[in-house]
């Protein structure tokens, strides 16, 4: 009862809340992007293990963010209680922070050009989970400074977006060392959000 007042008082004096997911492989960028859009300076990373949380005020929405580890160990917990084949036993981790998610940001590094189909096959599967059913998508086809990296156009026709059925999305081109991008991203969010995403 309480916190259902507190939403409603929130949302009437526009200030609204919501769960973000940041998703996507190992190295593309998560953890810079989150501290870019906190602090608004380019932090030195090292691979997450576990997650970052923060919260971030813009258009007056409280974004909490949270940002994933993305390397393949982290994304699945290997259960080692045998007998069962590996494929049954791989547990995905990142599931446990599903519930109550209003959107995912999906980070793709632009310039990593081997690693796109496992970034499509990987963000396929996130969208087939039922808790995420109802979250907005947010791409941001990131490190757009390197030599080689793919545009938005390219990015979306890899990661197959067009696909995407029933749910809003949308991709933008980002540099989260320049700082390009990311608050017109998040923007996009915002009315995303307030036009009844979640
Ligand atoms: P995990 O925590 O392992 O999942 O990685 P992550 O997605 O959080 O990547 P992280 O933010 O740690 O960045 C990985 C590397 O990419 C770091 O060296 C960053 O400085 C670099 N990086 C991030 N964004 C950009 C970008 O827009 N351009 C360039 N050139 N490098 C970037
Ligand atoms: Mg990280």
């Amino acid at each position: 009862m309480g916190i259902v007042f507190t939403r409603l008082f929130s949302s009437v004096f526009g200030n609204r809340e919501a769960r973000i997911l940041v998703l996507g492989l190992d190295n593309a960028g998560k953890t810079t992007i989150l501290y870019r859009l906190q602090m608004g300076e380019v932090v030195s990373t090292i691979p997450t293990i576990g997650f970052n949380v923060e919260t971030v005020q813009y258009n007056n929405i409280k974004f909490q963010v949270w940002d994933l580890g993305g390397q393949t160990s982290i994304r699945y917990i290997l259960y080692s209680k045998y007998p069962y084949p590996k494929s049954v036993i791989m547990m995905p981790y990142w599931r446990c922070y599903f519930p109550n998610t209003q959107a995912i940001i999906y980070v793709v590094d632009s310039s990593d050009t081997d690693r796109l189909v496992t970034a499509k096959e990987e963000f396929h599967s996130i969208l087939e989970e039922d808790e995420l059913k109802g979250a907005v998508v947010l791409v941001y086809a990131n490190k757009q400074d390197l030599p080689g990296a793919l545009d938005d156009a390219a990015i979306t026709e890899s990661l197959e977006l067009h696909k995407i059925k029933s749910r809003q999305w949308a991709i933008f081109k980002t540099s989260a060392i320049k700082g390009e991008g990311l608050f017109e991203g998040l923007n996009w969010l915002s009315n995303a959000l307030k036009s009844g995403g979640s």
